[in-house]
């Protein structure tokens, strides 16, 4: 039977890039889409960023592919008003993903790309997991005309699991990233990731920076990365900046994964791009590599994904380059580019 796979375009570029992906996943094999609303075209149609039948249709299927969610026409600092963001989160809450892999593998192709020093990125490979469910995305919120905060909490089992994953795909080592110098809650997650590691994966290097240098050392030495463990806020920020290496935010796919059989959610790691929305100018590469990881975690055709991406890396040895990559190639023009090569 064909595999069942949601997709969620959402907002702005969102919709341009899906849509990319699902022509380059039909010329890979035989695949059932079923499209839900989520985001700010959710709030516009039913009121809510994350409509019931959206959370139903992604749990009930075997992956979830998302484009994007948000822009200006829903922004606004009325914490009464609903945001597109609350579909994103809420979908991650619901089907309990805790865990975002970001990949940051520079391909050769695009060493020149980055406003990076290619000798800087040379030997790049890392993997931030970065935990998705706590922290202070998800703590109390509280305002008042005065004043306004957002609890930073994690639970021990929620540091636990996220630790795990990470000890399981260092290759090299797993550099735990946190603020334990100021802030209670990186002092538990400390304690809580060495005892994951005295106790499971003593045989794994583990080694610990504070964030603020880790988010200098992703620069100004990146290849001395393996896995880069860290909170919800601490990831958001430090993929992006991650993804510079890479050549643009274009091209950093993601996977978020919850228990064993659960169906996984991905996307790009960038956002609905208001600034290009509507052009048909959107790099699809990272929705493409979201695809694969979809293929290798979601569904387990591990062929398939490599195949996908291998022909990525192609169409960019070609001379494949987007605007956000200093060439001229529309959506359309590089969703091409990569057919011919599978
Ligand atoms: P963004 O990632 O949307 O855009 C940042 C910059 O990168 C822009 O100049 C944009 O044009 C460029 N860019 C992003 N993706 C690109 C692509 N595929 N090809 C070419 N250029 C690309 O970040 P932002 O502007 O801070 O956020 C815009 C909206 O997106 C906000 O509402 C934000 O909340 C939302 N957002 C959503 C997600 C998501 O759905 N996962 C992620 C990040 C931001
Ligand atoms: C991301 C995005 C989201 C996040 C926003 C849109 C809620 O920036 O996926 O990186 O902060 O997690
Ligand atoms: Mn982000």
């Amino acid at each position: 039977m064909a595999h069942h796979i949601v997709l969620l375009p959402g907002d702005g570029i969102g919709p341009e890039v899906v849509d990319a992906t699902t022509t380059v996943l039909d010329a890979i094999g035989e695949f059932s889409y079923q499209t839900e609303l989520i985001g700010g075209i959710a709030i516009d149609e039913t009121g809510t960023a994350l409509p019931d039948a959206t959370l139903e249709a992604c749990q009930q299927a075997d992956a979830v592919l998302l484009g994007a969610v948000g822009g200006p026409k829903w922004d606004s600092t009325d914490p009464r008003r609903p945001r597109p963001e609350q579909g994103l989160l809420g979908i991650r809450k619901g089907l309990a993903l805790f865990a975002n892999l970001r990949p940051v593998k520079p391909l050769t192709a695009l060493l020149d790309a980055s406003p990076l020093r290619r000798e800087i990125i040379e030997g790049t490979d890392l993997l931030v997991v970065r935990e998705l469910t706590g922290g202070m995305y998800f703590g109390k919120k509280e305002r008042t005309e005065e004043r306004a905060s957002d609890e930073n909490a994690y639970s021990r089992p929620e540091v636990e699991r996220i630790a795990r994953v990470a000890f399981r795909a260092a290759r090299r080592k797993v550099t735990n990233v946190d603020k334990m110098n100021v802030l209670e809650v990186s002092r538990f997650w400390r304690e809580v990731v060495l005892d994951v590691h005295a106790r499971e994966f003593p045989d794994v290097t583990l080694d610990h920076l504070l964030v603020d240098n880790a988010a200098m050392q992703l620069i100004s030495a990146p290849s001395e990365f393996d896995v880069i463990v860290t909170d919800n806020m601490f990831g958001d920020i430090l993929s992006d900046e991650a993804a510079t290496l890479t050549g643009s935010i274009g091209m950093l796919p993601s996977a978020s994964l919850g228990e064993e059989g659960k169906p996984g959610l991905f996307e790009p790691v960038h956002g609905s791009a208001p600034d290009i929305a509507g052009q048909g100018i959107a790099n699809p590469l990272a929705t493409f590599l979201s695809a694969a990881m979809l293929l290798r975690h979601g569904l387990g055709l591990s062929a398939e994904a490599d195949a996908l991406e291998s022909a990525v890396d192609r169409a960019l040895e070609g001379g494949l380059r987007t605007r956000d990559l200093g060439g001229s190639a529309n959506t359309d023009e590089a969703t091409k580019a990569v057919l011919e090569q599978l």
